[in-house]
């Protein structure tokens, strides 16, 4: 198996070297000019190794096979697809290729982006032998000489590359997959302190509430950046400018303060019914403080800031724990229930 990894790192610098090639030769003209049309410069592109996968169906294949290595081992590689009917094609065709790159510096594996608005919009590589999606995380063989300690967390390739681009060189991303332990624990190998740089979009927003928590557990401090509406880093960062972003990364509250702004959206905070509301919900986020003196800190800023006494916080608190407890027992008894009912077939 060892052996088989090292080829398929082999396997994998060699495609990496030839979607590069291949962006900066004629047949190439298309993946260039799509990389232009989206404002990265050349240097970007080589740092980044971005590459283009012709329109064939074996042109990698071809060139591989040109250099000894053979089909099935291609296929371990997740770079060509077994047909049908015998035979191997290309799994990347007619798209912008971005390697993934590990802390050591191989190449792990590709996504590759179409140049217009077909679907699916990216396709990546599988897990293989060298390759583990929920272990991995775009561009942090570069964010981890950053010594800031503070990585920002983004979705996507462009959001990465734009910007290392305009000079914030610890951005790192997930890739599409919800953040995983694994993935927090590896940003906490190399800083104190992750701000969270989702896109503005609901499915962005309902990532980066979840991201909280396995940040957090991770030993992680959380900020939370708001972009406008409808905009994700790379978006932002082409139509303001890298100073506007700056603010942005300097504006970022606490994960606190922005789950807790959270719960007084849409409420009327005047209103005995809007306060009410709010309290209700800012304790159940009240509840995911594992720190006590944190804790402390923030029961005592909800009850200054409702003109309510810390204790009613914590006797609401005390209940919902209870109550919390009580649905997790009933929960546990079902489960028995439910093998005992398995015995008994
Ligand atoms: N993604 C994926 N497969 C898809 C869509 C998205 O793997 N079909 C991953 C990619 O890593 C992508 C990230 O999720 O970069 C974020 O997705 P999205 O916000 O939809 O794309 P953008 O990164 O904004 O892509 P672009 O700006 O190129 O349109
Ligand atoms: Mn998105
Ligand atoms: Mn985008
Ligand atoms: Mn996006
Ligand atoms: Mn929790």
């Amino acid at each position: 198996q060892a052996r088989m990894r090292a080829r398929i790192l082999e396997i994998n610098r060699e495609a990496a070297r030839f979607f590069y090639a291949t962006l900066v030769s004629p047949a190439g003209q298309a993946g260039l000019q799509y990389f232009r049309s989206r404002g990265l410069t050349d240097a970007v592109i080589r740092r980044f190794g971005l590459g283009y996968a012709p329109d064939s169906w074996d042109a990698l294949l071809k060139h591989l096979k040109g250099k000894g290595f053979r089909p099935e081992e291609l296929q371990l590689a997740d770079v060509v697809i077994a047909g049908r009917r015998g035979g191997y094609y290309d799994k990347f065709r007619n798209r912008v290729i971005y390697p993934i790159i590990d802390l050591r510096g191989g190449v792990i594996g590709f996504g590759g982006r179409v140049l217009d608005d077909s679907k699916p919009k990216y396709l990546n590589t599988a897990d293989t032998l060298v390759y583990k999606k929920t272990r991995n995380l775009y561009a942090m063989n570069l964010a981890k000489n950053d010594t800031s300690g503070t990585l920002i967390l983004a979705e996507g390739y462009m959001d990465v590359i734009a910007m290392h681009q305009a000079g914030f060189s610890n951005a790192v991303a997930a890739l599409g997959t919800a953040l995983t332990p694994d993935q927090a624990r590896l940003m906490a190998r190399y800083a104190g302190e992750v701000i969270v740089a989702g896109d503005a979009d609901e499915a962005g927003r309902k990532a980066a509430n979840r991201d909280i928590d396995i940040l957090r557990s991770a030993g992680l401090k959380v900020r939370m950046l708001t972009l406008p509406q409808g905009k994700d880093p790379d978006e932002f960062l082409r139509r303001f400018g890298p100073e506007r972003f700056s603010l942005l990364l300097e504006q970022s509250g606490n994960d606190m303060e922005y789950r807790l702004a959270g719960c007084r959206e849409g409420l009327n905070l005047d209103s005995p019914e809007g306060k009410y509301e709010y309290a209700k919900r800012a304790v159940r986020v009240l509840m995911d403080l594992h720190d006590v003196i944190e804790r402390d800190l923030y029961i005592g800023k909800l009850a200054s800031e409702l003109s309510i006494s810390k204790d009613s916080i914590l006797e609401q608190m005390k209940q919902l724990s209870r109550k919390k407890a009580a649905a997790q027992s009933r929960a546990q008894f079902r489960e028995i229930q439910k093998e005992a009912a398995g015995f008994a077939d």
